[in-house]
């Protein structure tokens, strides 16, 4: 009897002290639960961040600076995972698990995120920024800080722009030089009407599709070529699938969108958020001041493997793309906004 009695207080005992620990456990849980936000003191957390690309890509490595600092300034109490190359969502189930707050932070390509916004298009308006500097001063300006702020309404708070660059082509089938040898190609595209009219004006067939499916489509030509920067073209290897590279293009742009969920960040305590968003910003800067060198070193291991055709476009050949372009802009205009295109124009000629 009385062992059946004393089994039974370990048994009340291990289920008392499970039920602590599973309480407990919500601080250590990624998602705060409302009322948080008022308390004070570092909360303990776990953070989740994922994206779609390699790890030696602008994205990752300041994906990975944020993390670090964040835990650092959180003397380890929010900790924060990384998940690279579409490990823990993909290009269509991570806007969703977003919102849903099952992850943090997800940093897609604009152009995947026109579904909410059209606007989120421009980084794909024909030669619309002359340079990073042009993208980061029409993102952090007014109209680029709207288009982020009506992602509130989704769930969604749009924090900074992130850059990767401007795309290359390649393909299998020929050198492009000019507009007309991207005629009867499929293209891949990421996502967005204005990167699949772009194709469509220069008579390519455009096709989008995720970035986890790029390499396989490549390979077994289901599009013979795609649009990429150069940290994308050589982490992913699409050389051993693509025989032509055409650079100096740039006539489209791999842009992020830095975004986190409401729920999650009206969680946060102010001493909490001052800390993740300190993160951010470290991050923010170490994208914007490795994206140029990453793509360049990216370029420079595509030469040294030597498996593609390298042709670069002199600046007569990329004048006449756009030139061949600008109907999009007159297709567009109306559906993103002729103010957001005139500051984004404006931009680039600061
Ligand atoms: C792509 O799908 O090609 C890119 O948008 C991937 C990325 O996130 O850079």
């Amino acid at each position: 009897m009385y062992h059946v009695k004393k089994a039974t207080f370990t048994l009340l005992g291990i289920i008392l002290v499970l039920t602590l620990a599973a309480c407990g456990g919500s601080s250590e849980s990624s998602s705060t639960s409302e009322g948080d936000g008022g308390s004070s003191g570092v909360q303990e957390m776990t953070i989740k961040i994922s994206h779609v690309v390699a790890e030696n890509t602008p994205k990752h490595q300041a994906a990975l600076a944020m993390a670090k600092n964040i835990e650092e300034n959180s003397d380890g109490k929010v900790k924060v995972q990384v998940y690279p190359n579409g490990q823990l969502f993909d290009d269509k189930t991570e806007v969703k698990n977003l919102q849903a707050n099952n992850v943090q932070f997800i940093i897609p390509d604009m152009s995947k995120m026109v579904g909410m916004n059209p606007a989120f298009n421009v980084p794909s308006l024909p030669f619309m920024f002359s340079s990073n500097e042009a993208a980061y001063s029409f993102w952090d300006g007014e109209k680029g800080q709207e288009i982020f702020q009506s992602l509130e309404s989704e769930g969604i708070i749009g924090l900074r722009m992130w850059p990767n660059g401007p795309k290359q082509i390649t393909n299998t089938v020929r050198p492009i030089k000019a507009p007309e040898d991207l005629q009867g190609l499929k293209i891949r595209v990421q996502g967005g009407q204005v990167l699949a009219s772009l194709f469509k004006t220069l008579d390519a067939g455009p096709l989008q599709l995720p970035f986890g499916q790029l390499y396989t489509a490549l390979e077994q030509g289901t599009v013979d070529g795609q649009v990429n920067t150069f940290s994308n073209i050589s982490t992913k290897k699409l050389g051993d699938v693509q025989k032509y590279i055409t650079t100096n293009w740039g006539a489209a742009r791999v842009d992020y969108a830095m975004l986190t969920n409401k729920e999650f960040w009206e969680g946060l305590n102010e001493e909490t958020k001052k800390i993740v968003q300190a993160g951010i910003d470290h991050g923010t800067e170490v994208a914007r001041s490795k994206a140029e060198q990453l793509n360049q070193e990216a370029f420079k291991k595509i030469k040294e493997r030597g498996k593609m055709d390298i042709y670069e476009l002199s600046a007569e050949e990329r004048s006449v793309f756009q030139e061949a372009l600008q109907p999009v802009y007159d297709e567009f205009r109306e559906e993103i906004g002729a103010d957001v295109i005139k500051a984004a124009k404006e931009s680039s000629a600061e």
